[in-house]
């Protein structure tokens, strides 16, 4: 159990960077709660290996730890993660939800992370964007929503169609970028493409900070 979760944890120490943008994240989720409901919201940047599915279980587990009950949904048909992350089984998943073979409580499992459940990929399908553009995934996050406080969806950056199909379904939008990375031009982009879906932009997260780097921060090495 200790090694499953060595995986996915980055210290939040006090004035860390990380977990100082984690507190921004939480209060405009705070914020934008009172006006609107906020309950499915959904992490991406411009480009693959900057963070996102890191910071979508790190953000799980500070919320799990605040008696919040979470959902991560693994809906990165292509390059799935969060299975790995979390160390829970990939054989069925949100593709065979998707696909009608099977209903979501058959494939929703228990983490070790406190609070914290999952409906992992599955296995990859032929024709993503297909299965995502169905109503099925409306039809789910709708029937999910009564069991959880929130449920974070891990997905392709921008640039894959995937994303913005699922961001139509979202009640809000976390960006990450890599700190001194991310082409600015290609993040402009990537933020204008999700404004035009009018999905409330909840902050932008600056990951693999320099300070991120040094040894107080630790992460599961591939
Ligand atoms: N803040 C960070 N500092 C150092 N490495 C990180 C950090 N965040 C993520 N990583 C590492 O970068 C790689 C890509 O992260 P991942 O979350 O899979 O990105 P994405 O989901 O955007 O493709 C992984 O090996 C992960 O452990
Ligand atoms: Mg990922």
């Amino acid at each position: 159990m200790q090694k499953e979760r060595s995986k996915l944890l980055i210290k939040h120490q006090k004035g860390s960077k990380i977990a100082e943008q984690f507190r921004m994240i939480r209060t405009n989720i705070e914020f934008i709660s009172k006006k609107r409901t906020l309950k499915t919201i959904m992490v991406t940047s411009t480009r693959p290996q900057e963070g996102k599915s890191t910071i979508i279980a790190n953000l799980a587990d500070v919320m799990g730890r605040q008696e919040l009950k979470v959902l991560i949904i693994d809906a990165d048909l292509r390059l799935p993660s969060q299975h790995y992350i979390l160390g829970v089984d990939n054989s069925v998943g949100l593709t065979d939800i998707l696909e009608e073979r099977v209903v979501p409580e058959a494939v929703i499992q228990n983490t070790t992370v406190f609070n914290v459940d999952i409906i992992p990929a599955g296995q990859s399908p032929h024709n993503p964007s297909e299965l995502l553009s169905k109503r099925d995934l409306a039809v789910l996050l709708e029937s999910v929503k009564k069991e959880y406080d929130y449920i974070l969806v891990d997905v392709p950056p921008v640039i894959v169609a995937d994303t913005t199909i699922i961001a139509q379904e979202m009640d809000g939008i976390i960006m990450i970028a890599e700190e001194n990375k991310t082409p600015k031009q290609k993040f402009h982009k990537a933020l204008t493409a999700l404004k035009s879906t009018h999905i409330p932009i909840l902050g932008i997260i600056l990951n693999k900070t320099k300070q991120d780097k040094s040894s107080k921060y630790y992460y599961y090495n591939k």
